[in-house]
């Protein structure tokens, strides 16, 4: 059965307390049960971690090769500021579906710029946390035949 580790970066473990009216009030774990009851339903094998340091993302991913088929993230912040993630993807060649509770596209300028967008095989953002599901879907077109 393929795998798919969905990675989450700084400040998600705070959904559902944090800006609820930006984030909604679903938290990471009900993000994570959904995730593992799709996972199922479509045939994917799912690991699920959050980090808030930009280096354990990093060694996640570099660990994600030969592990894994595929990688959904949600980087938070460092969507708009880390090349370092952006290359580490690039370096273990594992699709990457790139996901963002809100629509980064609608807000602030400085969130309309994410380096993990070069890298992904697409971008699903401004669904909340359907949009997990809605990247397990995508990824396990490209890895389930
Ligand atoms: C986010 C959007 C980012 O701009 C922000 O820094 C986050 C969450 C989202 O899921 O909408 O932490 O990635």
């Amino acid at each position: 059965m393929p795998s798919v580790l969905i990675l989450n970066g700084p400040n998600l473990n705070l959904l559902g307390q944090r800006q609820p009216e930006v984030y909604g009030a679903t938290t990471l774990a009900d993000i994570e049960q959904m995730c593992t009851a799709h996972a199922q339903r479509i045939g994917l094998d799912l690991e699920f971690m959050q980090s808030n340091h930009e280096g354990v993302m990093l060694d996640a991913i570099h660990a994600a090769k030969g592990k894994y088929g595929g990688l959904v993230i949600n980087a938070g912040a460092y969507t708009h500021t880390s090349i370092a993630l952006m290359d580490a993807v690039a370096s273990v060649e594992l699709p990457m579906v790139e996901v963002h509770l809100s629509n980064i596209h609608a807000r602030e300028p400085f969130r309309h710029v994410s380096y993990l967008s070069k890298v992904a095989v697409g971008q699903i953002c401004g669904f909340g946390a359907q949009g997990y599901v809605m990247a397990l879907d995508a990824l396990a077109q490209r890895l389930i035949d």
